[in-house]
């Protein structure tokens, strides 16, 4: 089974989330690529729009985990454009994490897993799993710990 880790990170808490799962899913058995969607325009202030320069191909892999910033309370737009942009899936299992700097899920993460289950949707694709990770929160590592841990035995009973 062939996992691929997708994510969208800025400033590089995403990311770091991303690279504990690997090794995670690596130290299980798995095979684990990670790639990033990149935008030409990364900079968050910036009002350009997004112009994606790195779209990994969803079909290389079985199982897929996306990982994105929460921006403006949603989604962040790099992750939005990469998910609009999608035309067919085929026989993928999903999951998908957020991060974001507030410490409580309502201030963004919830409505920005909720969109990604929206355009996965519109394709008749469905998530398995979630986490919303909040950077700001004493809770932060029990909450990676659990995302580890919930993800990696759920990818196993595949
Ligand atoms: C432009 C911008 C908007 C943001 N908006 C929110 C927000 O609405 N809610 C929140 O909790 N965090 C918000 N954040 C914080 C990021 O979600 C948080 O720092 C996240 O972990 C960044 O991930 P990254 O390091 O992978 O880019 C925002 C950050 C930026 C730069």
């Amino acid at each position: 089974m062939k996992i691929g880790l997708l994510i969208h990170s800025f400033s590089g808490n995403t990311l770091s989330v991303g690279t504990r799962l690997k090794v995670h899913l690596e130290v299980q058995g798995h095979r684990v690529h990670m790639d990033q969607i990149i935008d030409a325009n990364e900079d968050p202030k910036s009002n350009r729009p997004v112009l994606l320069t790195h779209i990994p191909d969803l079909n290389d892999y079985d199982v897929i985990i996306f990982g994105a910033p929460v921006r403006a309370f949603s989604l962040s737009p790099v992750m939005t454009a990469y998910l609009k942009q999608i035309s067919d899936i085929e026989n993928i299992k999903f999951f998908a994490y957020v991060t974001e700097g507030l410490p409580k899920p309502w201030m963004g993460g919830n409505r920005a897993i909720k969109k990604m289950k929206t355009f996965l949707g519109m394709k008749n694709a469905s998530i398995l799993d979630t986490a919303v990770i909040n950077w700001s929160s004493r809770k932060k590592e029990t909450q990676i710990d659990s995302m580890l841990n919930r993800f990696s035995n759920r990818i196993g009973s595949l």
